[in-house]
């Protein structure tokens, strides 16, 4: 088990677009692995890769069904909408309302490289666009439409 260190604003590359992994080796399954310890050391929802500096295209996500892996994740499919309250261990003590869509299909390649697809409604399809976005350098700060600091300041 090893845990990462989770980068905090204003690290450049949580502003950086990530790379596709292009050969799923052992490293891409250890960083797997490490994603998922961290996520579960900092109680986090989700994790995406550059948040702990490695700017590959890989994502990992738990909603309490169990640990998700998105390697080069791609939304093809989104529906509806959804207003809801977001944080992210990137940038902390910080909240804000997001709206997004309340239904995504995402494609991606697991750890064996096979293909598959996986339908996410309400929460999960939250955290599925929260992680993405991070991969494109875009945080929920940027796309909030109220912010909230813990302190209840703006
Ligand atoms: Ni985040």
């Amino acid at each position: 088990m090893a845990v990462y260190k989770v980068l905090v604003l204003p690290d450049p590359v949580l502003r950086s677009k990530a790379k596709p992994v292009a050969n799923i080796n052992q490293g891409v399954i250890r960083l797997l692995d490490n994603m998922i310890d961290t996520m579960y050391e900092y109680n986090g929802v989700g994790l995406a890769a550059p948040q702990i500096g490695v700017s590959r295209r890989v994502v990992v996500f738990d909603v309490g069904e169990g640990p998700v892996e998105l390697i080069n994740p791609e939304i093809i499919e989104q529906e509806g909408e959804q207003l809801g309250l977001e944080g992210c261990l990137s940038i902390p003590d910080t909240q804000g309302q997001v709206r997004r869509a309340n239904r995504v299909v995402v494609e991606a390649l697991n750890r064996k490289g096979e293909m598959f697809r996986l339908q996410g409604v309400g929460l999960t399809a939250r955290v599925i666009q929260h992680e993405i976005d991070h991969l494109d350098g875009i945080l929920f700060i940027d796309r909030a439409e109220s912010l909230l600091r813990n302190n209840g300041r703006i």
